[in-house]
Protein backbone atom coordinates (compact mmCIF):
# COMPACT_ATOMS: atom_id res chain seq x y z
CA UNK A 1 0.00 0.00 0.00
CA UNK A 2 1.51 3.53 -1.02
CA UNK A 3 1.13 6.05 1.58
CA UNK A 4 -1.42 9.59 0.88
CA UNK A 5 1.55 11.52 -1.17
CA UNK A 6 2.49 14.52 1.09
CA UNK A 7 1.90 13.16 4.77
CA UNK A 8 5.62 11.72 4.90
CA UNK A 9 8.15 14.06 5.73
CA UNK A 10 11.19 15.02 3.65
CA UNK A 11 14.25 13.57 5.12
CA UNK A 12 17.02 16.48 6.02
CA UNK A 13 20.41 15.06 5.11
CA UNK A 14 23.04 15.01 7.98
CA UNK A 15 26.24 15.45 6.78
CA UNK A 16 28.54 12.36 7.31
CA UNK A 17 31.32 12.72 9.79
CA UNK A 18 34.90 12.27 9.02
CA UNK A 19 36.93 9.58 10.30
CA UNK A 20 40.16 12.04 10.32
CA UNK A 21 42.30 14.62 8.37
CA UNK A 22 45.79 14.66 7.85
CA UNK A 23 48.16 15.47 5.55
CA UNK A 24 46.22 13.38 3.01
CA UNK A 25 42.94 14.92 3.29
CA UNK A 26 39.61 14.01 4.97
CA UNK A 27 38.98 10.47 5.47
CA UNK A 28 35.31 8.99 5.52
CA UNK A 29 34.54 5.31 5.17
CA UNK A 30 31.56 3.77 4.12
CA UNK A 31 30.62 -0.13 4.27
CA UNK A 32 28.21 -1.48 1.20
CA UNK A 33 25.86 -3.35 2.17
CA UNK A 34 22.82 -5.26 2.23
CA UNK A 35 20.25 -4.01 4.60
CA UNK A 36 16.62 -3.74 5.25
CA UNK A 37 15.24 0.06 5.62
CA UNK A 38 11.74 1.83 5.70
CA UNK A 39 11.28 3.55 2.35
CA UNK A 40 7.05 2.98 2.22
CA UNK A 41 5.76 3.71 5.57
CA UNK A 42 5.04 0.04 7.48
CA UNK A 43 7.19 -2.08 5.00
CA UNK A 44 10.90 -3.01 5.32
CA UNK A 45 12.53 -3.16 1.57
CA UNK A 46 15.74 -5.17 0.94
CA UNK A 47 18.45 -2.53 -0.37
CA UNK A 48 21.49 -2.47 -1.15
CA UNK A 49 23.14 1.09 0.65
CA UNK A 50 26.46 2.69 1.13
CA UNK A 51 27.04 2.20 5.29
CA UNK A 52 23.20 0.51 4.55
CA UNK A 53 21.22 3.78 4.16
CA UNK A 54 18.96 4.86 1.00
CA UNK A 55 20.37 7.14 -0.30
CA UNK A 56 24.32 6.72 0.83
CA UNK A 57 25.31 9.29 3.59
CA UNK A 58 25.96 12.99 2.25
CA UNK A 59 29.07 13.82 1.79
CA UNK A 60 29.77 18.01 2.24
CA UNK A 61 33.40 19.09 1.03
CA UNK A 62 35.18 21.62 0.58
CA UNK A 63 37.06 22.31 -2.98
CA UNK A 64 40.99 21.91 -2.50
CA UNK A 65 41.09 19.23 0.39
CA UNK A 66 41.37 16.13 -0.93
CA UNK A 67 38.52 13.71 0.22
CA UNK A 68 39.90 9.87 0.64
CA UNK A 69 36.73 7.13 0.92
CA UNK A 70 37.22 4.47 2.21
CA UNK A 71 35.20 1.44 0.49
CA UNK A 72 34.46 -1.97 1.82
CA UNK A 73 32.56 -3.88 -0.51
CA UNK A 74 30.11 -6.47 1.76
CA UNK A 75 27.74 -6.85 -0.91
CA UNK A 76 27.61 -10.20 -2.80
CA UNK A 77 28.26 -8.18 -6.27
CA UNK A 78 31.44 -6.59 -7.42
CA UNK A 79 31.30 -2.60 -6.94
CA UNK A 80 32.52 0.58 -8.33
CA UNK A 81 31.78 4.07 -7.64
CA UNK A 82 31.97 7.36 -9.27
CA UNK A 83 32.20 11.32 -7.97
CA UNK A 84 29.49 12.30 -10.51
CA UNK A 85 31.02 15.89 -11.67
CA UNK A 86 34.51 15.49 -9.89
CA UNK A 87 37.36 16.13 -11.87
CA UNK A 88 39.16 12.73 -10.64
CA UNK A 89 42.34 11.23 -11.94
CA UNK A 90 41.46 7.97 -14.19
CA UNK A 91 42.67 5.71 -11.09
CA UNK A 92 39.86 6.81 -8.50
CA UNK A 93 37.55 7.93 -11.26
CA UNK A 94 35.04 4.55 -10.95
CA UNK A 95 35.90 3.34 -14.59
CA UNK A 96 33.66 0.20 -15.11
CA UNK A 97 35.69 -2.32 -15.20
CA UNK A 98 37.55 -1.46 -11.95
CA UNK A 99 35.69 -3.58 -9.55
CA UNK A 100 36.20 -4.02 -6.16
CA UNK A 101 35.16 -7.53 -5.59
CA UNK A 102 33.22 -9.12 -2.47
CA UNK A 103 35.31 -11.52 -0.72
CA UNK A 104 33.18 -15.26 -2.16
CA UNK A 105 34.36 -13.53 -5.62
CA UNK A 106 37.80 -12.98 -4.62
CA UNK A 107 38.33 -16.00 -3.35
CA UNK A 108 37.62 -17.94 -6.81
CA UNK A 109 39.42 -16.04 -9.01
CA UNK A 110 43.03 -13.98 -9.18
CA UNK A 111 41.86 -10.27 -9.40
CA UNK A 112 45.16 -9.25 -10.86
CA UNK A 113 44.38 -12.06 -14.13
CA UNK A 114 41.26 -9.07 -15.31
CA UNK A 115 41.77 -10.60 -19.06
CA UNK A 116 41.07 -14.00 -18.15
CA UNK A 117 37.73 -13.62 -15.81
CA UNK A 118 35.87 -12.32 -18.31
CA UNK A 119 32.78 -14.19 -19.41
CA UNK A 120 33.31 -15.82 -15.57
CA UNK A 121 30.12 -15.39 -13.52
CA UNK A 122 29.87 -11.80 -12.29
CA UNK A 123 32.65 -10.22 -14.58
CA UNK A 124 32.42 -8.09 -16.93
CA UNK A 125 31.09 -9.06 -19.95
CA UNK A 126 34.35 -8.09 -21.93
CA UNK A 127 37.87 -8.22 -21.61
CA UNK A 128 39.39 -5.69 -20.54
CA UNK A 129 43.46 -6.01 -19.94
CA UNK A 130 43.70 -2.82 -18.36
CA UNK A 131 41.17 -3.34 -15.37
CA UNK A 132 42.32 -2.14 -11.81
CA UNK A 133 40.74 -4.84 -9.89
CA UNK A 134 40.70 -5.21 -5.96
CA UNK A 135 39.05 -7.25 -3.38
CA UNK A 136 36.90 -6.41 -0.80
CA UNK A 137 38.25 -2.84 -0.06
CA UNK A 138 39.89 -0.10 -1.50
CA UNK A 139 40.04 3.84 -0.91
CA UNK A 140 39.03 6.22 -3.44
CA UNK A 141 40.79 9.89 -3.38
CA UNK A 142 38.92 12.96 -5.10
CA UNK A 143 41.43 15.57 -5.28
CA UNK A 144 38.34 18.18 -5.56
CA UNK A 145 40.37 20.60 -7.35
CA UNK A 146 37.88 22.67 -8.71
CA UNK A 147 34.64 24.85 -8.46
CA UNK A 148 32.04 24.21 -5.51
CA UNK A 149 29.20 22.31 -7.07
CA UNK A 150 26.61 19.36 -6.42
CA UNK A 151 28.19 16.24 -7.00
CA UNK A 152 26.91 12.82 -6.28
CA UNK A 153 28.41 9.18 -6.03
CA UNK A 154 27.00 6.08 -7.30
CA UNK A 155 27.99 2.59 -8.70
CA UNK A 156 29.11 2.11 -12.17
CA UNK A 157 29.90 -1.64 -12.29
CA UNK A 158 30.26 -2.43 -15.90
CA UNK A 159 26.37 -3.90 -17.78
CA UNK A 160 24.68 -3.77 -13.90
CA UNK A 161 24.94 0.29 -13.03
CA UNK A 162 21.10 0.54 -13.70
CA UNK A 163 20.44 -2.33 -11.19
CA UNK A 164 22.99 -1.34 -8.25
CA UNK A 165 21.93 2.18 -8.58
CA UNK A 166 18.11 1.20 -8.41
CA UNK A 167 18.75 -0.89 -5.19
CA UNK A 168 20.37 2.49 -3.54
CA UNK A 169 23.83 2.54 -4.47
CA UNK A 170 23.71 6.70 -4.83
CA UNK A 171 24.54 9.29 -2.49
CA UNK A 172 25.25 12.88 -2.79
CA UNK A 173 28.46 15.28 -2.29
CA UNK A 174 28.43 18.96 -2.27
CA UNK A 175 31.50 20.53 -2.73
CA UNK A 176 31.77 24.03 -1.08
CA UNK A 177 34.38 26.98 -1.82
CA UNK A 178 35.07 30.42 -0.72
CA UNK A 179 33.32 32.28 -3.70
CA UNK A 180 30.06 29.95 -3.08
CA UNK A 181 30.20 30.74 0.82
CA UNK A 182 30.70 34.30 0.87
CA UNK A 183 27.41 35.08 -1.66
CA UNK A 184 24.29 36.05 0.38
CA UNK A 185 22.56 32.77 -0.75
CA UNK A 186 19.94 30.94 1.85
CA UNK A 187 22.03 28.51 3.92
CA UNK A 188 22.08 26.44 7.01
CA UNK A 189 18.56 25.01 7.54
CA UNK A 190 17.96 27.42 4.25
CA UNK A 191 19.68 25.58 1.96
CA UNK A 192 18.00 22.29 1.05
CA UNK A 193 19.73 19.15 -1.79
CA UNK A 194 16.29 17.42 -3.04
CA UNK A 195 17.31 13.84 -4.51
CA UNK A 196 14.74 12.59 -6.85
CA UNK A 197 14.36 9.26 -8.03
CA UNK A 198 11.62 7.20 -8.79
CA UNK A 199 11.07 3.50 -7.73
CA UNK A 200 8.82 0.50 -8.39
CA UNK A 201 7.74 -1.73 -5.33
CA UNK A 202 5.60 -5.21 -5.19
CA UNK A 203 2.90 -5.37 -2.90
CA UNK A 204 5.65 -6.25 -0.19
CA UNK A 205 7.25 -3.40 -0.51
CA UNK A 206 10.16 -4.87 -2.07
CA UNK A 207 12.18 -2.78 -4.85
CA UNK A 208 10.99 -4.11 -8.58
CA UNK A 209 13.64 -4.09 -11.50
CA UNK A 210 13.26 -5.94 -14.79
CA UNK A 211 16.51 -7.74 -14.20
CA UNK A 212 16.49 -11.69 -15.33
CA UNK A 213 18.70 -13.02 -13.07
CA UNK A 214 18.21 -11.81 -9.31
CA UNK A 215 21.80 -12.49 -7.83
CA UNK A 216 23.20 -10.09 -10.48
CA UNK A 217 26.48 -12.43 -10.71
CA UNK A 218 25.00 -13.94 -14.04
CA UNK A 219 24.99 -12.75 -17.20
CA UNK A 220 24.21 -9.04 -17.51
CA UNK A 221 20.05 -9.08 -18.20
CA UNK A 222 19.22 -5.77 -20.23
CA UNK A 223 17.23 -6.22 -23.70
CA UNK A 224 14.70 -4.15 -25.91
CA UNK A 225 12.21 -4.84 -23.52
CA UNK A 226 13.43 -1.96 -21.43
CA UNK A 227 14.36 0.07 -23.70
CA UNK A 228 13.20 3.47 -22.18
CA UNK A 229 14.85 2.51 -19.38
CA UNK A 230 13.72 1.43 -15.67
CA UNK A 231 11.06 3.24 -14.67
CA UNK A 232 8.66 3.33 -11.37
CA UNK A 233 5.33 4.95 -9.97
CA UNK A 234 6.75 6.05 -7.16
CA UNK A 235 8.78 9.03 -6.75
CA UNK A 236 11.23 9.23 -3.38
CA UNK A 237 13.04 12.87 -2.84
CA UNK A 238 15.56 12.02 -0.43
CA UNK A 239 14.10 8.34 -0.09
CA UNK A 240 11.02 9.11 0.83
CA UNK A 241 7.83 8.96 -0.96
CA UNK A 242 6.00 12.55 -2.12
CA UNK A 243 7.12 13.82 1.08
CA UNK A 244 6.34 17.11 2.38
CA UNK A 245 8.80 20.06 3.96
CA UNK A 246 7.54 22.81 5.86
CA UNK A 247 9.19 25.96 5.57
CA UNK A 248 8.90 29.33 6.14
CA UNK A 249 7.41 32.34 3.82
CA UNK A 250 11.30 33.29 2.96
CA UNK A 251 13.57 32.02 0.32
CA UNK A 252 15.58 28.50 0.17
CA UNK A 253 17.72 27.38 -1.70
CA UNK A 254 17.35 23.68 -3.08
CA UNK A 255 20.23 21.99 -4.58
CA UNK A 256 17.81 19.99 -7.08
CA UNK A 257 19.60 15.88 -8.46
CA UNK A 258 17.17 13.63 -10.74
CA UNK A 259 19.10 10.27 -9.47
CA UNK A 260 16.72 8.47 -11.20
CA UNK A 261 17.86 5.76 -13.77
CA UNK A 262 16.11 6.97 -16.48
CA UNK A 263 13.15 9.21 -15.87
CA UNK A 264 13.27 13.02 -16.63
CA UNK A 265 11.67 15.33 -14.76
CA UNK A 266 9.76 18.89 -15.53
CA UNK A 267 9.34 20.28 -12.66
CA UNK A 268 6.74 23.23 -12.00
CA UNK A 269 5.46 24.56 -8.74
CA UNK A 270 2.22 24.31 -8.12
CA UNK A 271 0.55 27.28 -5.97
CA UNK A 272 -1.20 30.27 -5.18
CA UNK A 273 1.18 32.56 -6.57
CA UNK A 274 4.83 32.98 -8.11
CA UNK A 275 6.05 29.38 -9.42
CA UNK A 276 9.17 30.91 -10.23
CA UNK A 277 12.66 28.67 -9.90
CA UNK A 278 15.75 31.13 -9.95
CA UNK A 279 18.72 29.25 -10.96
CA UNK A 280 21.79 30.06 -9.34
CA UNK A 281 24.07 26.55 -10.46
CA UNK A 282 24.04 23.91 -12.57
CA UNK A 283 25.97 20.58 -12.53
CA UNK A 284 29.23 22.49 -12.68
CA UNK A 285 28.26 25.21 -10.17
CA UNK A 286 27.48 28.09 -9.88
CA UNK A 287 25.94 30.68 -12.88
CA UNK A 288 27.55 33.81 -13.96
CA UNK A 289 24.21 35.32 -13.34
CA UNK A 290 20.60 34.08 -12.36
CA UNK A 291 18.37 32.61 -14.82
CA UNK A 292 14.46 32.36 -14.11
CA UNK A 293 12.29 29.48 -15.05
CA UNK A 294 9.07 28.24 -14.36
CA UNK A 295 9.99 24.66 -15.40
CA UNK A 296 12.98 22.82 -15.00
CA UNK A 297 13.79 20.28 -17.47
CA UNK A 298 16.47 17.52 -15.50
CA UNK A 299 17.45 14.56 -17.31
CA UNK A 300 18.77 12.13 -15.49
CA UNK A 301 21.83 13.04 -13.46
CA UNK A 302 21.48 16.50 -14.22
CA UNK A 303 21.69 18.96 -11.41
CA UNK A 304 19.95 22.07 -11.07
CA UNK A 305 20.74 24.39 -7.96
CA UNK A 306 17.57 26.94 -7.44
CA UNK A 307 16.42 29.53 -4.88
CA UNK A 308 12.81 29.54 -4.58
CA UNK A 309 11.00 32.16 -2.79
CA UNK A 310 8.26 31.02 -0.42
CA UNK A 311 7.57 34.93 0.69
CA UNK A 312 5.25 34.73 -2.65
CA UNK A 313 3.00 32.30 -0.82
CA UNK A 314 0.50 32.81 1.61
CA UNK A 315 1.32 31.69 5.20
CA UNK A 316 -1.11 28.56 5.55
CA UNK A 317 -0.74 27.86 1.46
CA UNK A 318 0.90 24.60 0.07
CA UNK A 319 3.15 24.71 -2.85
CA UNK A 320 3.03 21.31 -4.85
CA UNK A 321 6.37 19.98 -7.03
CA UNK A 322 5.33 18.58 -9.78
CA UNK A 323 6.30 16.72 -12.72
CA UNK A 324 4.72 17.86 -15.89
CA UNK A 325 6.34 15.57 -18.12
CA UNK A 326 3.92 13.32 -16.24
CA UNK A 327 0.65 12.38 -14.73
CA UNK A 328 0.04 10.10 -11.74
CA UNK A 329 2.09 9.28 -9.37
CA UNK A 330 5.61 10.53 -11.20
CA UNK A 331 3.55 13.44 -12.33
CA UNK A 332 3.72 14.04 -8.13
CA UNK A 333 7.28 14.73 -6.61
CA UNK A 334 6.63 16.74 -3.06
CA UNK A 335 5.03 19.21 -1.63
CA UNK A 336 6.29 22.44 0.98
CA UNK A 337 3.54 23.95 3.31
CA UNK A 338 4.07 27.67 4.01
CA UNK A 339 3.73 27.48 8.08
CA UNK A 340 5.18 30.87 9.13
CA UNK A 341 6.55 34.00 8.77
CA UNK A 342 10.64 34.62 9.15
CA UNK A 343 13.20 37.41 8.72
CA UNK A 344 14.96 36.68 5.78
CA UNK A 345 18.61 38.76 4.91
CA UNK A 346 19.65 36.51 1.93
CA UNK A 347 19.49 37.94 -1.14
CA UNK A 348 20.21 36.52 -5.24
CA UNK A 349 22.72 38.60 -6.65
CA UNK A 350 22.96 40.22 -10.19
CA UNK A 351 26.11 38.55 -10.51
CA UNK A 352 27.09 35.13 -9.11
CA UNK A 353 30.40 34.00 -10.58
CA UNK A 354 32.47 34.57 -13.81
CA UNK A 355 32.43 31.69 -16.60
CA UNK A 356 34.76 31.97 -19.05
CA UNK A 357 34.26 30.85 -22.33
CA UNK A 358 37.08 28.64 -23.75
CA UNK A 359 37.43 29.28 -27.73
CA UNK A 360 37.86 25.89 -29.15
CA UNK A 361 41.51 25.32 -30.66
CA UNK A 362 41.19 21.33 -30.62
CA UNK A 363 39.41 18.63 -32.48
CA UNK A 364 35.98 18.50 -33.35
CA UNK A 365 33.97 15.46 -32.93
CA UNK A 366 30.84 13.60 -34.00
CA UNK A 367 29.35 10.89 -31.17
CA UNK A 368 26.25 9.14 -32.77
CA UNK A 369 24.22 8.23 -30.28
CA UNK A 370 21.89 5.36 -31.44
CA UNK A 371 19.89 1.89 -31.56
CA UNK A 372 20.96 -0.37 -33.64
CA UNK A 373 18.67 -3.75 -33.81
CA UNK A 374 18.74 -4.35 -30.15
CA UNK A 375 22.12 -2.53 -29.41
CA UNK A 376 22.08 1.02 -27.77
CA UNK A 377 25.44 1.94 -29.14
CA UNK A 378 28.04 5.06 -30.16
CA UNK A 379 29.03 5.98 -33.75
CA UNK A 380 27.71 2.60 -34.28
CA UNK A 381 30.02 0.32 -31.58
CA UNK A 382 29.41 -1.32 -28.30
CA UNK A 383 31.39 -0.03 -25.35
CA UNK A 384 34.83 -1.70 -25.22
CA UNK A 385 36.81 -0.32 -22.14
CA UNK A 386 40.03 -1.14 -23.49
CA UNK A 387 39.62 0.21 -26.95
CA UNK A 388 38.94 3.96 -26.33
CA UNK A 389 36.45 5.20 -29.35
CA UNK A 390 37.57 9.23 -28.12
CA UNK A 391 41.23 10.26 -27.97
CA UNK A 392 40.46 13.94 -26.77
CA UNK A 393 44.13 15.82 -26.25
CA UNK A 394 44.74 17.33 -22.95
CA UNK A 395 44.53 21.06 -22.85
CA UNK A 396 42.61 21.56 -25.80
CA UNK A 397 39.19 22.93 -25.94
CA UNK A 398 37.77 20.78 -28.75
CA UNK A 399 34.19 21.05 -29.76
CA UNK A 400 31.52 17.94 -29.73
CA UNK A 401 28.47 17.31 -31.47
CA UNK A 402 26.07 14.69 -30.36
CA UNK A 403 22.88 13.59 -32.50
CA UNK A 404 20.46 10.94 -31.95
CA UNK A 405 17.16 10.40 -32.86
CA UNK A 406 16.06 9.29 -29.32
CA UNK A 407 16.19 10.79 -26.52
CA UNK A 408 19.41 10.36 -24.30
CA UNK A 409 20.98 12.12 -21.61
CA UNK A 410 24.94 12.83 -22.23
CA UNK A 411 27.52 12.46 -19.58
CA UNK A 412 31.35 12.65 -19.69
CA UNK A 413 33.72 11.57 -17.00
CA UNK A 414 36.98 13.61 -16.15
CA UNK A 415 35.79 17.07 -17.73
CA UNK A 416 33.09 19.72 -17.50
CA UNK A 417 31.54 21.24 -20.69
CA UNK A 418 29.94 24.21 -21.92
CA UNK A 419 26.89 23.97 -24.35
CA UNK A 420 27.28 26.28 -27.11
CA UNK A 421 24.45 25.31 -29.41
CA UNK A 422 21.30 23.20 -30.62
CA UNK A 423 20.79 22.62 -33.94
CA UNK A 424 21.55 25.53 -35.31
CA UNK A 425 20.34 28.02 -32.29
CA UNK A 426 22.42 29.00 -29.26
CA UNK A 427 22.14 27.15 -26.18
CA UNK A 428 19.23 26.66 -24.62
CA UNK A 429 17.59 27.85 -21.78
CA UNK A 430 18.50 24.74 -19.01
CA UNK A 431 21.93 24.63 -20.58
CA UNK A 432 23.95 27.37 -18.44
CA UNK A 433 26.94 27.12 -16.76
CA UNK A 434 29.38 24.35 -16.73
CA UNK A 435 27.78 21.18 -17.57
CA UNK A 436 28.45 17.37 -17.61
CA UNK A 437 25.38 16.04 -18.12
CA UNK A 438 22.69 16.90 -21.00
CA UNK A 439 19.76 16.42 -22.44
CA UNK A 440 19.58 15.87 -25.89
CA UNK A 441 16.08 15.54 -27.23
CA UNK A 442 14.84 13.03 -30.36
CA UNK A 443 16.01 13.78 -33.35
CA UNK A 444 18.16 16.72 -32.21
CA UNK A 445 22.01 17.56 -31.70
CA UNK A 446 23.91 19.35 -29.13
CA UNK A 447 27.18 20.64 -29.68
CA UNK A 448 29.23 21.50 -26.69
CA UNK A 449 32.97 22.93 -25.66
CA UNK A 450 34.84 20.80 -23.62
CA UNK A 451 38.62 20.92 -22.58
CA UNK A 452 40.18 17.88 -20.60
CA UNK A 453 43.23 19.75 -18.57
CA UNK A 454 42.89 18.30 -15.39
CA UNK A 455 44.12 14.99 -15.93
CA UNK A 456 45.45 12.45 -18.89
CA UNK A 457 44.32 8.95 -19.22
CA UNK A 458 41.11 6.46 -19.39
CA UNK A 459 37.28 7.96 -18.80
CA UNK A 460 34.43 7.56 -19.93
CA UNK A 461 31.16 9.09 -21.91
CA UNK A 462 28.18 7.62 -21.94
CA UNK A 463 24.12 7.52 -21.80
CA UNK A 464 22.96 8.58 -17.74
CA UNK A 465 19.86 6.66 -18.92
CA UNK A 466 21.36 3.40 -16.92
CA UNK A 467 19.87 1.12 -18.67
CA UNK A 468 21.18 2.15 -21.84
CA UNK A 469 24.35 2.70 -20.72
CA UNK A 470 24.19 -0.73 -19.21
CA UNK A 471 23.11 -1.92 -22.95
CA UNK A 472 26.25 -0.70 -24.07
CA UNK A 473 25.80 3.50 -24.63
CA UNK A 474 28.92 4.13 -23.25
CA UNK A 475 32.70 4.85 -25.23
CA UNK A 476 36.08 4.92 -23.68
CA UNK A 477 38.31 8.38 -23.44
CA UNK A 478 41.78 8.36 -23.54
CA UNK A 479 43.09 11.93 -22.77
CA UNK A 480 46.13 12.08 -24.57
CU1 LIG B 1 26.84 9.53 -13.09
CU2 LIG B 1 29.42 7.72 -15.60
O1 LIG B 1 28.11 8.58 -14.31
CU1 LIG C 1 20.27 6.95 -23.71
Amino acid sequence: KLPQPFTVPLPILKALAPDSTDAQGVHYSMTLKQAEVEILPGYQTKIFGYNGTFPGPYLDVHAGTPVVVHQTNQLPVPIVTHLHGGLTPPSDDGFPTDLVFPQALADMANPGMAASMSGMDGMPSMTDPLARMTAVQRDYVFPLNQRAATLWYHDHRMDFTGVQVWRGLFGLCVVRDAEDDKLPLPKGEREIPLMIVDRAFDGDGQLIYPEKDPTLLGKPSMDKSISAGAQGDVVLVNGAPWPYLEVAAVKYRLRILNASNARRYELKLDGPGGGEFIQVGSDGGLLAAPVTHSTLAMAAAERFDVVVDFSKYPVGSTVTLKNAADSGGPGLVMQFKVTSQATDDSSVPATLSTIDKPAVDGAKRKLVFSLQADKWQINGKDFDPAHPLLKPVFGKTEEWTVTSVERHSVHVHGAHFQVTARGTGGAGEYDHGWKDTVELSPGSEVKFAIRFDGYRGRYVAHCHNLEHEDMAMMAAIQVV
